[in-house]
């Protein structure tokens, strides 16, 4: 992962990050980039952890890319603590994120330190977040915009491989379209030159992604359209039938899954 990265980030190119929460999304997900020939990351967040169990995560996962023939790295999304950033790197997580943005400055950093010292052992790419991206349900205004200056500073402290930053995303949906600080961003690669991680991809217009990956975006993150497109499918289609087949009624969910992330893919590959 952290040789992937160092290429691409030469390259201006960026790997799209997609969240998975059971076999069916996981499935949707794999066949896109099967049918697309691309690579992925595959994310878990600690409620996915959490409702899948890890090993059983892992393991779907793994097995996942290799029966699909994708390329592709597991990685964690938002590690709220350092003993689940420990648990999946024993898992065999290829990459972590430890998020401590809603910390001081000092204790990020020193939080942030100790993960990425843990996963050195493991040569483990380890993801921070810098200034504050607002979470799902949280008010979009609670956002905290990352500076170049404190970025330079987290990154030289912490040694971290690829950063978050806060330049005007946040999780889940928009009541209006976001506006992306770009020349926050340049400023911000400019000082760091790391890989930088877009959170909250969701709903973000295409133009803006490709144009944040012209300027030094190299992961972009979509959680919520994947739950959202999978659920909105799945709910007509039972509110259309009587069937009770579960192998029926899943496929086109998963299949409405595979349409969007073959656009997010598209989206991040047309560069
Ligand atoms: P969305 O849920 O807004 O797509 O954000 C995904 C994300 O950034 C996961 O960390």
């Amino acid at each position: 992962m952290k040789n992937k990265f160092e290429q691409i980030n030469k390259e201006n190119k960026a790997l799209l990050a997609t969240n998975f929460y059971n076999f069916e999304t996981l499935k949707g997900v794999l066949t896109a980039a099967q049918e697309k020939n691309s690579s992925i990351i595959l994310q878990l967040t600690k409620s996915s952890i959490d409702y899948l169990g890890l090993d059983n995560a892992v393991a779907m996962a793994k097995s996942g890319l290799k029966s699909f023939g994708v390329k592709g790295w597991i990685h964690l999304d938002h590690g709220p603590n350092i003993e689940l950033v420990e648990a999946c790197l024993k898992a065999g997580f290829d990459s972590v994120m430890y998020d401590g943005s809603e910390l001081s400055l000092e204790q990020n950093i020193e939080n942030t330190r100790k993960v990425v010292s843990l996963a050195a052992q493991y040569n483990v790419n380890v993801e921070a977040e810098l200034g504050y991206i607002a979470k799902l349900g949280q008010a979009k205004n609670k956002v905290a915009y990352t500076s170049a200056k404190d970025a330079k500073l987290f990154v030289d402290e912490t040694g971290v491989n690829t950063l978050a930053v806060a330049i005007g995303t946040a999780h889940g949906f928009y009541k209006k379209t976001p506006k992306l600080d770009f020349n926050r961003l340049k400023e911000i690669k400019d000082a760091v030159n790391i890989p930088l991680v877009l959170h909250g991809g969701s709903g973000v217009p295409v133009e803006d992604v490709r144009m944040a990956i012209k300027n030094g975006i190299c992961k972009v993150n979509v959680a919520t359209e994947i739950k959202n497109i999978f659920m909105q499918t799945l709910k007509k289609l039972l509110s259309e039938t009587e069937e009770i087949d579960l192998r029926k009624v899943f496929p086109p969910a998963t299949n409405a899954v595979k349409e969007l992330v073959k656009g997010k893919l598209d989206m991040v590959s047309i560069v």
